[in-house]
This record gives structure tokens, sequence and C-alpha cells, in this order.
């Protein structure tokens, strides 16, 4: 439902600004001095801009600029968000982002005008929609079923730890445990992390970086020769349950083989997060997994 909603409206954005930059480019190029559109007084305004006086000495350059990028890029991503594709999502994220820079050029160019700021209001917006659109994607198509882990060995000599809300670093949790025939625990609080309210107390954790308090594990470490932590980013760093229980053991894991997986929603991996484990224990490998791309990297 939520998905739906997001959907549509963000189809409404990239529909609205790829049509509209079709004809405003179109109508630049059948009159290159702008009487269409009533801006054959404009273009004075070009030339603070560098090469003006090859590219701005009419419309044809900014013609051909505004179909490309704001106007075939949106109807390509209006064609992909209703064959419901996930590149689809995100290129009319990365577009609304797009049409902001495209305005804050103008803001720079023109004088304060009512239509900039509506154009940079519905950039802003597409962005946003985007985004949760995304979000909601994810959460829609996303599959996790535990039996389907068959090499979960109770006797191995390595451990995977995981704090997982949401399932999406339990997977990543259990696809590092079955590929390493290991053991898997998962970290327990008694503090709220579930649904919207969980959503913003773990927030409110991570953004003091605070430690949230974990209830004694169901296995004891010192049993195990290499532990792989896998851990969601929470506001730029490893989650609070994670926090506590390395700061908690770090006198044990300091003498095992250490490896870390982080999970983010966001494209990157924000260094800091290394930092702060690499500032407690030393880490052996450490991966990155973003649930936005699926996409890993290994260091
Ligand atoms: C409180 C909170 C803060 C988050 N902060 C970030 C962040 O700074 N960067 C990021 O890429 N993802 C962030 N995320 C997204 C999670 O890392 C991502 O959704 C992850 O897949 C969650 O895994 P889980 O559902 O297994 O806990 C945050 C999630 C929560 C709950």
């Amino acid at each position: 439902m939520k998905l739906k909603t997001h959907k549509g409206i963000l189809l409404f954005f990239t529909l609205f600004v790829g049509i509209g930059a079709l004809v405003g480019g179109i109508c630049m190029l059948i009159k290159p001095d702008g009487t269409i559109l009533h801006m054959e007084n404009m273009l004075p305004y070009f030339e603070i801009l560098p090469f003006s006086e090859v590219l701005f000495q009419d419309y044809i350059f900014s013609g051909i600029m505004l179909i490309i990028i704001n106007g075939i890029s949106n109807i390509t991503a209006t064609v992909l968000i209703f064959m419901n594709k996930k590149l689809g999502y995100v290129l009319g994220t990365i577009f609304g982002f797009t049409l902001m820079l495209w305005i804050i050029i103008q803001f720079v160019m023109f004088p304060m005008n009512a239509l900039d700021i509506i154009y940079f209001t519905v950039g802003c917006l597409q962005l946003i929609t985007g985004y949760m659109a995304l979000v909601c994607f994810n959460q829609v198509n996303f599959k996790f079923n535990e039996d389907d882990y068959k090499n979960i060995n109770k006797d191995s000599k390595t451990l995977v730890v995981y704090f997982s809300r949401m399932n999406y670093t339990k997977k990543i949790a259990y696809e590092a445990a079955n590929n390493e025939n290991a053991y898997i625990v998962g970290l327990k609080t008694k503090e709220r992390t579930k649904g919207i309210l969980g959503f913003w107390w773990c927030g409110r954790f991570g953004m003091h970086k605070w430690s949230m308090e974990t209830l004694p594990l169901e296995v004891d470490i010192n049993n195990y020769e290499k532990i792989i932590l896998v851990t969601p980013i929470w506001v730029f760093k490893m989650c609070a349950p994670m926090r506590d229980f390395v700061i908690k053991n770090k006198d044990v894991l300091i003498n095992k083989k250490v490896d870390v997986i982080f999970n983010h929603f966001n494209p990157w991996l924000p260094k800091g997060a290394i930092k702060e484990i690499e500032k407690q224990i030393s880490i052996n490998c450490l991966a990155s997994k973003t649930t936005m791309l699926g996409h890993t990297f290994k260091k």
C-alpha cells in the first residue's frame, strides 16, 4: 500500500518534470531566440556562465540540455517505474536531485522568481518520494527463510554474531554463516527496536553513539577461533547493540580472528564506522553490503 502511494506520487513528478522539460526544450529548438517561451530578454543573464559567447547566444544548447538532463531522463525513469523496475526508483530519486542542481544554477543566474522556487520544491519532493519508494520497494521484495541455510553448524569453531531489526542484516549473517559452516547467534535487547517507534528509539541511540544493553549471549565466545560480526549501520556507525557487544567483549575479541560485515541502506560505507570498531579491536577482514543496490565490497 505504502509502495503504491509513493510510486504514484513519484510517477507524477517524473512525468510532470519529464514532459515539461521535453516541451520546453522543443520550444527552444523550434524558436532558438526564445520567443515561444517569452524568454527572448533573458539571454543576457547567461553571460555569467562559462563559454557563454559560444553556447548561450541562443537557446539551442540550453534546449538540448533541458531535453537530455530533465526530459529524456525523467521519461526513462517513468517507464521503468511503470514496469516496477528497481532502477526506475533509483533514477527517479537521482533525477529529483539533478533538477535541484539545475534550479540552483538558475537561482544564481536569474533574479529570484516563483517558477524557480516551485521547480526547486518539486525536485526536492521528487528526491524524497523516490527515496521513500525505494525503501518500500526493497521491503516488499525482501525474502528470507532460515531453513534455506543448511550449513549452519553448531560444532563449528566460527561464530557469526549479528543484530537485526527487520531481517536484512539477519539474511546477510545467515549467508555468511552458511558459507563458513559457522554457528550463528543474534544479539537481543530489551529496548524497543521494532516498528516506527523502534526506528526513532534506535535513531536516538545512534545519534548519541550510545550502546544499547544486550542480553547475555546464548554461547560462550571463548569457545570460538573466529568471530564474524554482522551489523547494520545506524547514523553512520555500527548499531548500538553491536557497540555494546564489542565494548563488553573487546578483551576476548582482541585475541580472536574477527571479520566484520556492515549492512547499510545507502550505497556507501561511512569510514567512521570502521574507525569506531578499529578503536576497540583489530579487524581481520571487512566487507560491506548495501541494501539499496545489493552490492558488496571486501577489504
Ligand atoms: C536508526 C537507524 C539509522 C540508520 N542510519 C543509516 C545510515 O546512517 N546510513 C545507512 O546507509 N543506513 C542507515 N540505516 C539503514 C540500515 O542500516 C539498513 O536499513 C539495514 O538494512 C537495516 O538492517 P536490519 O533491518 O537488519 O536491522 C539506519 C537504520 C536505522 C534503524
